[in-house]
């Protein structure tokens, strides 16, 4: 797995959960943090470098966790490393609001909040259209929730603040889905929740791209329909590289991972 640092780390927490027998290798290429506010060519550039460092060692499947790497590099990994299951993390957001929306009664109302870059591609807009045609959908770059998350301050004042001013769209467009379309962004799902009720409607669902692109690996490589339960048991473990300072990533990804990053170690691409 590969994010441009800490963030996907919300990915691989979702996903060792769900196949917990699994070794995994994740790559944080923090030198190059942030993808969200690079040029086309560039991310597909940086991914395709961490890609190739990852595939240097037999691997069963890779799974690109950075939203805005899947959003420009997706399809050349995918052809590049074929027959490699290759996996990326738009997709299976947008599946989940599609499955969801058949529920709500009208149509959906979707506010996709990313970075700059996976914005400006339109990624999740196409594909949560091709799923429903229906749907309106907003796109949001919150790049102060990236900052936010990697400072490790999560002092509620000061991120309600930047999400009430995320959340605030088009006056009138009664929301029925928040994707989360970053890495960082599962760190504040409860308090998106929270402004159910008030900024948001009652009914409002928050959809995490990290937690639906776990669902989809798993049932890939685990052969088994049902995502949400571990289908053997086992203790996952775990291996890390970063291209930049292991002490710092080691720090703030426990926020990400739930757990410390142990055994980090320092490579360049
Ligand atoms: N990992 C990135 C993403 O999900 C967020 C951080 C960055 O901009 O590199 O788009």
């Amino acid at each position: 797995m590969f994010d441009s640092g800490m963030g996907g780390l919300t990915v691989l927490r979702a996903l060792a959960r769900r196949l917990p027998y699994a070794h995994y290798r994740y790559l944080g290429d923090t030198a190059r943090l942030p993808y969200g506010t690079k040029s086309p060519a560039t991310v597909r550039r940086y991914a395709e470098r961490a890609a190739e460092a990852l595939t240097r060692t037999p691997l069963d499947a890779l799974v690109v966790a950075c939203n805005t790497a899947s959003a420009y590099a997706l399809p050349a990994l995918k052809s590049q490393l074929h027959p490699l299951p290759v996996f990326g993390v738009i997709e299976p957001g947008a599946e989940r609001v599609a499955t969801s929306a058949s529920g709500v009664g009208r149509d959906p109302v979707v506010l996709v909040l990313a970075t700059e870059a996976t914005v400006r591609e339109g990624a999740y807009e196409r594909a949560l259209l091709a799923r429903l045609p229906g749907a309106r959908v907003f796109a949001r770059p919150a790049p102060l929730l990236v900052a936010l998350a990697e400072s490790g301050d999560s002092s509620r004042p000061i991120a309600d603040a930047i999400l009430a001013d995320a959340l605030t769209i088009a006056p009138g467009a009664s929301l029925t889905h928040v994707l989360l379309g970053c890495t960082h962004f599962p760190l504040f799902a409860a308090a998106i929740e929270s402004f159910a009720g008030s900024l948001l409607p009652l009914d409002v669902r928050v959809v995490d791209s990290a937690a639906t692109t776990a669902d989809a690996v798993a049932r890939a490589l685990s052969g088994s329909d049902s995502a949400s339960a571990p289908t053997a048991s086992g203790s996952p473990s775990f291996e890390f590289l970063v291209t930049d300072d292991p002490q710092r990533f080691t720090r703030l990804g426990e926020r990400f991972l739930g757990r410390l990053p142990a055994a980090v170690a320092l490579v360049d691409l």
